[in-house]
């Protein structure tokens, strides 16, 4: 059920693809919805340049065959369109569940819009029940871990920092070879604090707040579409 809402939501989305567009390509499950469909537009005449956001979503797009470029050819994009872990109704949201945040929140930042495409389960009231992801650089993991363990004590904010893990039982690694801690919160009472002391860390190469990114949101629910922003 969640994969055909998560479906909905993206073929919704590649309608409003136009000739020209520069877009941001986003990486997840739903995210890859929205590739095949473009991928399908592509291939029935539609012009358009993708920035991949991630290495999974790159080999994806170039199946498809759809035109790819890079930030550094072509700095400003028209529109991304990526998944989120939570939204709330500010459209600020939790991303990095697929481990693509760095990546993620570059594309978005060059983007005109951005607009996430979900199933109507990831929005909440308050952020902060998905772990937040925070990537790190490997060298000098232990002491900021503890320095996010410091701020999150001077926010008194509580809650476990988690090493992720791959598949094979090492640490996991980003594309952009860094580690990530999964901070499980519960609740985020203030985001706006929270993203802007985090990137005040040495060591802390991002996080998966994304606030003022946003611009609109596709939701697919049991009883439809629910379109926020735009
Ligand atoms: C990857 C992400 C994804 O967009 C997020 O994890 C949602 O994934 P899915 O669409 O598979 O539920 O942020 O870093």
């Amino acid at each position: 059920m969640s994969d055909t809402l998560k479906r909905a939501a993206a073929e919704r989305a590649a309608q409003i693809v136009t000739d020209g567009m520069r877009l941001g390509l986003g990486t997840g499950s739903t995210a890859a919805h929205f590739v095949a469909a473009i991928g399908e537009r592509v291939r029935g005449g539609l012009k358009v340049v993708g920035v991949p956001t991630s290495e999974a979503t790159r080999e994806q797009a170039q199946r498809e065959g759809i035109p790819l470029t890079t930030l550094d050819e072509t700095p400003d994009l028209d529109l991304t369109v990526d998944g989120a872990d939570e939204l709330d109704n500010d459209l600020r949201l939790i991303k990095g569940g697929g481990g693509a945040l760095l990546r993620e929140k570059i594309v978005a930042s060059a983007s005109q819009r951005m607009i996430v495409i979900a199933d109507g389960s990831k929005l909440v009231t308050k952020l902060g029940r998905f772990p937040l992801p925070i990537e790190v650089m490997p060298f000098g993991l232990t002491a900021t871990e503890r320095a996010i363990a410091r701020l999150l004590d001077s926010l008194s904010m509580t809650g476990e920092l988690r090493l992720r893990h791959a598949a094979d039982g090492a640490p996991y690694v980003t594309d952009g070879g860094h580690f990530i801690l999964d901070a499980h919160l519960e609740r985020i009472d203030k985001p706006n604090v929270l993203a802007s002391t985090l990137n005040n860390i040495p060591g802390v190469v991002e996080h998966g707040l994304f606030l003022g990114l946003a611009t609109g949101a596709i939701l697919a629910t049991a009883d439809g579409l629910v379109e926020l922003g735009q």
